[in-house]
C-alpha cells in the first residue's frame, strides 16, 4: 500500500465510496468511516492536524473538514494542505494534501472519483505516467499536476473533458504533441499551462477558439489568440520553427516569454506591432540575422533578453526609440564588429547592459559613458583591446563591471577606485602597472585581476609583486614617450610663461577698453555662420519663425543651407542691459562643458547687421518638443479656448527629465575642473528633444567658479539686484551677492515640484497661502500627496501597487529637501541623482 495513489484537493471535493457510485445523500456513516480510514493510513502527523479527528465528535467539526449546507451531514471539502502528513492515501477518500511528503505514482483508482471537481497534485514528487482512467473525471474543473516528475504523454481523452477552466501540468517531463483540436475541447479554459515539459510539434490553431483563455503557458500558430492576451509564455519547451508572423495579432501582450526553445530564423518584424510589450524574452533559441528595426516601435519596452542566440550585425538604430529600456542582454551572440555605434543612441538604457561573449573587437568606445545611469555593464569574453577609457568615469551609478577575458592593455585607471562598485572583474587581460588600493580595490572578493601578468602592487591579498617605483612606470610607458615627455614639459613651461605675459598685457589693455572685447575663444571650432546666413536660415528673423523671447533676446527657428539641420538662433538684444554680458557668460561656460543633457551650441555669430550695428547670436541644436514650460503648462493656456489639450507627460517621462536635469547639475557642479553655477534654472530653460530627453539651456547667468573666474564678468549684486527668476531664486540670493551650487539645487527643487504637481510656484494661492511651492507641497506630505499631484499622474498611479504610489511621495520629498530655506540643509545633487534613479527603477520594476 505504501506506493498507493495520492490525490490532492486544494478546495472543494466530493466524497465518494470506492465503488463507482456516489454515496447516497441519506447515508452519512460512510463519510465518517472514510475519514477514519484516511487517518489510519497516515504514519506521521507532525503538526497534530488529525488530533481532532475522533469519533466522539461530529465529523463536521473536525479540523479541515467542511460539510455542505444543503445536506449538512455530508463532507464537501477536506483541506489538509501543508500539514506535513506522511503516509499513503486511503483508497476511500480524495483529499487536500499539496506539498506533503507523499510520493509514488498516481493510482488509477482516482479514476473512480467521477464527480471530482478539483485535482491538485502539485509538487508531490510524483512519477510515472498520468493514468488513462483520469479521462472518466468528467466534472473536473481544475487539474494541477505542476512540478512533479510525470513522464509520457497526456492521455488524449483528458483533453476531451470540456469542463476544465484550469489545466496545468507545468514542470514535468511530459512528451508528445498537443492535439489539434485542443481549443475546441477546452471551451471554458481560462488558464492552460504546459510549460517546462518536452512537448514537441506545432501549437494548434484551434486554440483561437478557446475564447476564455487568459493565460497560456506553452507555444507556436499563436496569432489567433485573443487580442486581450497580456501574458504568453512558451518558455523551456522544445518548440521549433520560426515565430509565426501572425503573432502581430496579440496586440495586448505586455510580457512575452519564448526563452529556451529551438526557434530559429530571423526575429520577426511583426514584433513591431506589439506596442504594449514591456518584457520580451527571446533568449536561448537559435534566432539568427539582424534584429528587426521594428523593435523601435516598442516604446514601453523595459526588459529585452536576446542572449544565447545567433544574432549578428549591429543593433538597429531604432532601438533608441525604446526610451524606457532598463535591460538589454545581447550576450552570447555573434556581433563580431566593434561595439555597435547604434548603442550610442540607446543611451537611455539604465541598469543593465550585457554584451559578454559576442565576439566584439576594437576599443571600448567612449560613448558608453553617455549611458549615465548604467548599473551593470558586462563586456567579458570578447576581443576588445586598447585602454580602459577614462570617460567611463561618468558612469557614476555603475555597480558591476566585467571586462574580463579581453585584450585590454595599459594601466588600471584610478577612477575605478572612485566608483561605488561591488564587483569589478578585470581578469585575463594585458593590463599593466600598479593596482589601486582604494575603493573597490580594498575588497579581495569584489575585485578580480588574475591573469594580467604585468600588474603589481594592490592590497596584499592579491599576492601581486610590489611595484618598484621604476618598474611600475617603465612597464607601460612606451619608449617614444620617454623622449616626448621632457620635450612636452619644456614646451608647457614656455607656453605658460607666454600666456602669463599675454594675460598681463591683455588685462591692461582691456581696462582701457570696453570689457566686452574679451572674445570667447572658441569660434571656428564650430560652423561658421554670418549674419546673412542666419538671416536666410530664419526667413529674415520672421515672426513666423519666432519660437521664444527671453530677457536678453529672441529665439528663432531656422533651417541651415543643407536643408537638413534645424537650429534655434538666439539673437541678443544688445540694447538691453546685461545682454552682452550674458552672451559672453554663455560662450565661456559652454566652452568648457560637454554633457548629453546640455543644450548643444552649434555656432556663435558676432558681426554687424546690414545697418552696421553690432549683431550677436548663439546657434543651438533645435529641440523639437519645445520647452518643459510649454509641455507642462500648455493645457492652461488653452483652457479658455476650444482646445483642451493637456500636458501628456507620463510619470516615467517626468522622472527621466528630472534625472536628466539633475545629472547636468551634478556635472556642472562637480564634473569639471571648475564648478559652474547655472543661476537660472526654470522650466522655460529646459528644452526637450525628439525623444523627450531634456537639455538644459540658457547659460546667460551662469558663473564659472574657480581660479579663472576673475576672467569672467562677476556677479555684481549691488548694481543690478537679484538675478534669476522670482520663485526659483533661493532666499539667500536676496541677502548676498554670492551665487552657489546650492542656489541651483534650490531652483531644481522648485522645478521638480512644479513638474510633478503641475502647479506654478508663482500661482497666487501658492504664494499667498503657502509662501511658495515648497511649503505648499511640504504641508501635503506624506498623507495628502495624492491631492496635490498632477491629475494626469494621479490617473496613472491610482489603483497601482502601493510601491508605485510611494515613488510619488519620494519624488516630492526630494523636491522639498532641495528647496530648504537654508543652503546647508539642502540635499546634495549627487544624492538627488542617485535617489531619483532608484525611484525610477522601483517604479519600473516588473510586477
Ligand atoms: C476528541 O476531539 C476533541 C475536540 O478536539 C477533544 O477535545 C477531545 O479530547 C478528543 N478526544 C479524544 C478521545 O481524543
Ligand atoms: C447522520 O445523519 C443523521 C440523520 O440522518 C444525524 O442524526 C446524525 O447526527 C448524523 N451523524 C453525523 C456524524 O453527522
Ligand atoms: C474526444 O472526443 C472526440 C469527439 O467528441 C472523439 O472523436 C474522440 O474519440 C475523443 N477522444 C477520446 C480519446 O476519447
Ligand atoms: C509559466 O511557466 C513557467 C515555467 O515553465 C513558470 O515559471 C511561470 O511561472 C508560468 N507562468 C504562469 C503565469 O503560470
Ligand atoms: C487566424 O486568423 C486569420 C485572420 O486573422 C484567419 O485567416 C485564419 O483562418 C485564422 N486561423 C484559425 C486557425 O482560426
Ligand atoms: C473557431 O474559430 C474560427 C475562427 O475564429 C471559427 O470560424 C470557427 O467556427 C470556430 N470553431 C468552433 C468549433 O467554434
Ligand atoms: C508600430 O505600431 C503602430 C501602432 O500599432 C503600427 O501601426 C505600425 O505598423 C507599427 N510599425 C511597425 C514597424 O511595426
Ligand atoms: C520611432 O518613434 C517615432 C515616433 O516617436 C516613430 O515615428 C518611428 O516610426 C519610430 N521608429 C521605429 C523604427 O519604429
Ligand atoms: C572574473 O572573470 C573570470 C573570467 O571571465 C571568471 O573566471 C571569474 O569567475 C570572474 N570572477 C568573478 C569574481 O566574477
Ligand atoms: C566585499 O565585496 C563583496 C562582494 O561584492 C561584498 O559582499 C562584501 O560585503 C564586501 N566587503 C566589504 C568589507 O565591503
Amino acid at each position: 500500500m505504501a506506493n498507493h495513489g495520492i490525490i490532492i484537493l486544494c478546495a472543494i471535493l466530493w466524497l465518494f465510496d470506492s465503488a463507482n457510485t456516489p454515496v447516497k445523500c441519506s447515508n452519512n456513516k460512510t463519510d465518517s468511516l472514510a475519514l477514519l480510514s484516511f487517518k489510519a493510513a497516515i504514519d506521521d502527523d507532525p503538526r497534530g492536524a488529525l488530533n481532532s479527528w475522533n469519533e466522539s465528535v461530529d465529523f463536521c467539526s473536525w479540523k479541515g473538514i467542511l460539510c455542505g449546507s444543503r445536506h449538512h451531514t455530508r463532507v464537501v471539502s477536506i483541506n489538509m494542505m501543508s500539514q506535513g502528513l506522511v503516509g499513503y492515501l486511503s483508497p476511500h477518500i480524495a483529499l487536500g494534501l499539496s506539498k506533503n511528503k507523499l510520493s509514488g505514482t498516481i493510482s488509477p483508482f482516482v479514476g473512480n472519483l467521477k464527480r471530482l471537481v478539483l485535482l491538485s497534485l502539485a509538487n508531490c514528487g510524483l512519477q510515472g505516467e498520468i493514468p488513462q482512467v483520469l479521462v472518466h473525471l468528467q466534472s473536473l474543473e481544475l487539474i494541477n499536476l505542476d512540478e512533479n516528475s510525470l513522464t509520457g504523454a497526456i492521455p488524449p481523452g483528458l483533453y476531451n473533458i470540456s469542463t476544465f477552466s484550469i489545466f496545468s501540468v507545468r514542470s514535468n517531463q511530459l512528451r508528445g504533441t498537443i492535439p489539434r483540436d485542443l481549443g475546441f475541447s477546452f471551451p471554458k479554459s481560462r488558464h492552460l499551462d504546459l510549460g517546462d515539459n518536452q512537448f514537441s510539434g506545432v501549437l494548434p490553431a484551434s486554440l483561437s477558439n478557446a475564447s476564455m483563455l487568459e493565460i497560456i503557458n506553452l507555444s507556436d500558430s499563436i496569432g489567433n489568440l485573443s487580442s486581450d492576451l497580456s501574458y504568453l509564455s512558451v518558455g523551456r519547451n522544445e518548440v521549433h520553427g520560426s515565430i509565426p508572423s501572425d503573432i502581430e495579432n496579440l496586440v495586448g501582450l505586455t510580457r512575452l516569454i519564448i526563452s529556451d526553445n529551438n526557434l530559429e530564423g530571423p526575429i520577426s518584424f511583426a514584433f513591431g506591432k506589439l506596442t504594449r510589450l514591456q518584457e520580451l524574452y527571446l533568449d536561448t533559441n537559435r534566432f539568427a540575422n539582424l534584429l528587426p528595426s521594428s523593435l523601435g516601435n516598442l516604446s514601453l519596452l523595459n526588459h529585452i533578453y536576446l542572449q544565447k542566440n545567433n544574432i549578428h550585425g549591429s543593433t538597429p538604430q531604432s532601438l533608441s526609440n525604446c526610451t524606457n529600456l532598463l535591460t538589454l542582454d545581447l550576450s552570447h551572440n555573434n556581433l563580431i564588429d566593434s561595439i555597435p555605434q547604434e548603442i550610442l543612441m540607446i543611451s537611455t538604457i539604465s541598469i543593465s547592459f550585457n554584451l559578454a561573449y559576442t565576439h566584439l573587437q576594437g576599443f571600448i568606445p567612449n560613448f558608453l559613458s553617455s549611458c549615465a545611469s548604467l548599473q551593470w555593464l558586462h563586456l567579458e569574453a570578447n576581443s576588445l583591446d586598447g585602454e580602459i577609457p577614462r570617460q567611463l568615469n561618468e558612469l557614476r551609478g555603475l555597480q558591476d563591471l566585467d571586462l574580463s577575458r579581453n585584450k585590454l592593455s595599459g594601466p588600471i585607471p584610478r577612477f575605478l577606485s572612485e566608483l561605488l562598485l561591488v564587483n569589478l572583474n578585470l581578469s585575463f587581460n594585458r593590463l599593466q602597472g600598479e593596482v589601486p588600493m582604494l575603493g573597490v580595490f580594498q575588497n579581495r572578493t569584489a575585485v578580480s585581476v588574475d591573469g594580467n601578468n604585468e600588474l603589481c602592487g594592490g592590497i596584499a591579498d592579491l599576492k601581486l609583486p610590489p611595484c618598484s617605483s621604476q618598474n611600475s612606470k617603465k612597464k607601460y610607458v612606451p619608449t617614444v614617450l620617454k623622449v616626448l615627455i621632457p620635450m612636452v614639459a619644456a614646451l608647457v613651461i614656455c607656453f605658460t610663461l607666454s600666456v602669463y605675459f599675454c594675460l598681463f598685457v591683455c588685462r591692461r589693455r582691456r581696462r582701457s577698453r570696453d570689457t566686452l572685447s574679451s572674445m570667447p575663444s572658441f569660434e571656428g571650432q564650430f560652423l561658421r555662420l554670418s549674419y546673412a546666413d542666419l538671416l536666410k536660415a530664419t526667413n529674415g528673423f520672421s515672426e513666423a519663425n519666432l519660437i521664444g523671447a527671453g530677457r536678453h533676446g529672441s529665439v528663432y527657428k531656422g533651417i541651415l543651407d543643407d536643408g537638413q539641420t534645424l537650429v534655434a538662433v538666439k539673437v541678443l538684444s544688445l540694447h538691453v542691459k546685461g545682454a552682452s554680458k550674458s552672451f559672453i557668460s554663455e560662450c565661456n561656460t559652454l566652452r568648457v562643458v560637454r554633457h548629453r543633457n546640455l543644450l548643444k551650441l552649434l555656432s556663435i555669430c558676432q558681426s554687424t547687421d546690414f545697418q552696421g550695428s553690432d549683431f550677436k547670436a548663439l546657434v543651438y541644436k533645435y529641440m523639437s518638443n519645445g520647452s518643459l514650460e510649454k509641455c507642462l503648462h500648455q493645457n492652461r493656456q488653452q483652457q479658455g479656448g476650444q482646445d483642451e489639450k493637456t500636458s501628456n507627460l507620463t510619470m516615467i517621462q517626468r522622472l527621466n527629465i528630472a534625472i536628466d536635469i539633475a545629472s547636468v547639475l551634478e556635472y556642472l557642479h562637480c564634473g569639471t575642473d571648475s564648478s559652474i553655477v547655472h543661476g537660472d534654472l526654470k522650466p522655460s530653460n529646459i528644452l526637450l528633444d525628439d525623444d523627450m530627453t531634456a537639455h538644459v539651456g540658457d547659460f546667460g547667468l551662469a558663473k564659472v567658479m574657480s581660479s579663472i573666474s576673475s576672467e569672467f564678468p562677476t556677479h555684481d549684486g549691488s548694481s543690478t539686484g537679484i538675478k534669476g527668476t522670482i520663485g526659483y531664486v533661493p532666499p539667500e540670493y536676496g541677502m548676498s551677492t554670492i551665487v552657489s551650487p546650492q542656489g541651483d539645487v534650490y531652483g531644481y527643487g522648485i522645478l521638480l515640484l512644479e513638474m510633478f504637481t503641475n502647479v506654478r510656484t508663482t500661482d497666487d494661492y501658492v504664494l499667498k497661502e503657502h509662501t511658495g511651492l515648497n511649503n505648499y507641497v511640504n504641508s501635503a506630505l506624506p498623507n495628502a500627496v495624492m491631492e496635490i499631484v498632477d491629475p494626469l499622474i494621479l490617473s496613472e498611479i491610482q489603483g497601482e501597487r502601493t510601491m508605485k504610489r510611494d515613488c510619488m511621495n519620494s519624488v516630492l520629498s526630494i523636491g522639498v529637501a532641495c528647496s530648504m530655506e537654508s543652503p546647508n540643509d539642502r540635499m546634495s545633487i549627487t544624492n538627488v541623482v542617485n535617489q531619483l534613479c532608484k525611484i525610477r527603477t522601483t517604479y519600473l520594476l516588473p510586477s
